[in-house]
């Protein structure tokens, strides 16, 4: 049978979408995210700082362990996500010393990087280093060690985990304009220095009322031509509430423009959009007054609009 997964794996690509622990005990969800339209997931919460190490040195690897095991359950490949990143970080690290702040990211790195060396394909090494101006993000990392914790932190990830692909991921870097080029500039100089890095994630968290990105397909080639892959990562299509007709066509135009712009660079490996049902989506939590951001509806039913779309976009009918 047809599925998002066979007609990206017809491209030499994965389809996937994210998942977290509370989700995977509603069994008619699992039935979705297992039964073969994906072939990719990614933790959204539970491989993150405070999940792992909510206290120092203390690690705890429960509930990430049981995203993977689902994955291999199902033949789904993992994405880790994500190692070093100012968000969700435990209290403990943002009281830290700054003369302490390096050593303490380089354990991190290394315990949950050797735990799921083998399990994860890519490690989201640095989440969200940059400002939408472009100008590096403030952070417990960034105030320690200025820009150079994202090479301290690249080397230390390689030594831990030497065959999982790492990338640095961000939002609001998908078309061109000046984050994305603080991005392209960044691969460029760890490029030059000799620091491992292999991919570049743009999260493609979109929104209707806000535009489509510029160029977003020349956008993830200018990185493909740097000799690094890319990944669109954590993909979803807000809209302002309630959904309608004309709203959910503008979707599916989203959807199928993205998908496109990764089926056209060759080095674009997959599309991972940010768990698949409205049911769980991080979005109104966040946004009020806005959702409906997922192929799927909060009662589990594909929107022939977006799905369609995405289909299409992948080569099928
Ligand atoms: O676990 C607690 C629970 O004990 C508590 O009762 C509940 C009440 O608020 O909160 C729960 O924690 C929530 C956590 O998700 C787990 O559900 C946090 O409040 C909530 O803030 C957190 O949101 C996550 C968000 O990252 C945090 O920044 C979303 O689920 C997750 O989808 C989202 O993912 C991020 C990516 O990692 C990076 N890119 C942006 C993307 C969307 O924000």
């Amino acid at each position: 049978t047809q599925t998002l997964q066979s007609l990206a794996a017809a491209k030499g690509k994965y389809f996937g979408s994210a998942t977290d622990n509370p989700e995977l005990s509603d069994t008619a969800y699992t039935a979705i995210l297992g039964g073969g339209e994906f072939g990719q997931t990614t933790p959204g919460n539970s491989m993150k700082w405070d999940a792992t190490e909510p206290t120092r040195g203390s690690f705890s690897f429960t509930r990430g362990d049981a995203v993977v095991d689902f994955a291999a359950a199902h033949n789904m490949k993992v994405r880790g996500h994500t190692l070093v990143w100012h968000s969700q970080l435990p209290g403990w690290v943002s009281s830290l010393p700054t003369g302490d702040v390096q050593a303490a990211m380089e354990n991190h790195i290394t315990q949950v990087a050797t735990h799921y060396r083998g399990k994860v394909f890519a490690w989201d090494v640095v989440n969200e280093p940059f400002n939408d101006d472009g100008t590096l993000r403030t952070s417990p990392f960034s105030t320690a060690m200025g820009v150079g914790y994202i090479a301290d932190a690249l080397r230390t990830a390689r030594a831990a985990d030497p065959d999982a692909k790492l990338y640095i991921n961000d939002y609001n870097t998908d078309g061109l304009g000046a984050k994305s080029d603080a991005m392209y500039n960044l691969v460029k100089s760890l490029q030059a220095q000799g620091v491992p890095i292999d991919g570049v994630g743009f999260q493609g968290h979109l929104a209707i009322q806000y535009g489509f990105p510029s160029q977003m397909q020349q956008n993830l080639q200018r990185f493909a031509d740097l000799g690094v892959d890319v990944a669109i990562t954590e993909l979803d299509v807000r809209m302002v509430l309630p959904r309608d007709a004309t709203k959910d066509a503008t979707q599916a135009t989203y959807y199928s423009n993205v998908v496109k712009a990764c089926v056209a660079v060759t080095r674009c490996v997959g599309v991972t959009i940010w768990d698949y049902t409205d049911k769980y989506s991080w979005v109104p939590n966040t946004f009020s007054g806005q959702g409906a951001a997922l192929p799927w509806d909060e009662n589990l039913a594909k929107k022939p609009t977006a799905y369609n779309a995405i289909v299409s976009a992948l080569g099928g009918v």
